[in-house]
């Protein structure tokens, strides 16, 4: 299946709070921290795909990666348009992270192709491991939060889980097996991973500090609580992707994620698809489709 790029009009004007999940702000910290690495890694990974692109020979594989590029775009730049948000409202400390993370990818785009890709297609890997840790504690995690910015991170996973074979399946077509391609391959997973991670981390220490929460034992404790969480699911999904004969099509996506995608197919698209953080389920932001309603109607 090709990847379906989706632009959405996600807004984030200025009376959208920074803190837009009240009571959470260990968690809120976590997501824009991450959010804060997306416009320098998925440009990054879009030039990485460009450059593998003209060798690859299967054309579905190859409509995949061009497919795939435009969502990263779509992400980053609506992550962007996040960010400069949070910098302008209350973090503009946040800048010299950027810098050095510019100079990190300026850095990184000298390595090989190879190890370029490793990297994206390492990268990739984790996103499932944290599409899945999103979807299935939707509710506990984003319960409450501002709807425009729930909705906005998990349309992103959601697609994430939806291009989950391009860059491996790139990968594949460039360097196919053996144990060096294979070695660089696992590495890659690492690398990408624990790269965004730790620029993921800066982010949140940073803000927490600004909060004036980062040396208070409560706050380090929740915060704990959110990372061990988040490290039990998405290790898993590393450790796999790291062995030998693996391939993403094994990691089946949150039904969540397929109802989702099967909801924004059949809907009208002028508006953002927000999530209700109110409801118990948070279900996904699309009416069922006709039949499924007339099933649940009395005789
Ligand atoms: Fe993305
Ligand atoms: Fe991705």
């Amino acid at each position: 299946m090709i990847p379906i790029p989706r632009r959405i009009p996600f807004a984030f004007p200025d009376d959208l709070n920074p803190q837009w999940k009240p009571g959470d702000p260990e968690f809120t910290a976590m997501v824009n921290g991450a959010s804060l690495v997306m416009p320098y890694l998925e440009p990054f990974l879009i030039r990485t795909m460009r450059e593998a692109l003209p060798q690859v020979a299967d054309p579905a594989i190859a409509e995949s990666g061009r497919a795939f590029n435009t969502q990263e775009q779509h992400h980053y730049q609506a992550h962007r348009r996040f960010n400069e948000l949070l910098k302008r409202s209350r973090y503009p400390e946040l800048a010299q992270i950027e810098a050095d993370m510019t100079a990190s990818y300026a850095r990184l785009a000298k390595r090989s192709l190879r190890t370029r890709m490793a990297y994206t297609a390492g990268f990739e890997a984790m996103t499932l491991g944290v599409t899945r840790w999103l979807v299935d504690y939707r509710q506990p995690l984003f319960g409450g939060a501002d709807s425009r910015v729930a909705s906005f991170i998990l349309w992103h996973f959601v697609e994430e889980s939806e291009h989950k074979c391009v860059a491996h399946d790139v990968y594949h077509a460039l360097y196919g097996g053996g144990l060096v391609n294979y070695l660089v391959r696992a590495v890659g997973v690492l690398h990408g991973s624990f790269d965004v991670m730790w620029y993921s981390m800066r982010g949140y220490r940073l803000i927490l500090k600004k909060e004036g929460l980062w040396f208070r034992l409560s706050s380090r404790l929740r915060l704990a609580r959110r990372l061990g969480s988040f490290v039990r699911h998405v290790s898993p999904y590393l450790l796999r992707a790291m062995l030998p004969g693996h391939d993403p099509r094994q990691e089946a996506n949150p039904v969540w994620v397929d109802d989702w995608i099967a909801g924004h197919a059949t809907a009208a698209q002028d508006e953002p698809p927000l999530l209700d953080t109110l409801h118990p389920d948070i279900p996904v932001p699309f009416a069922p489709p006709p039949a499924a309603t007339s099933a649940r109607l009395p005789a």
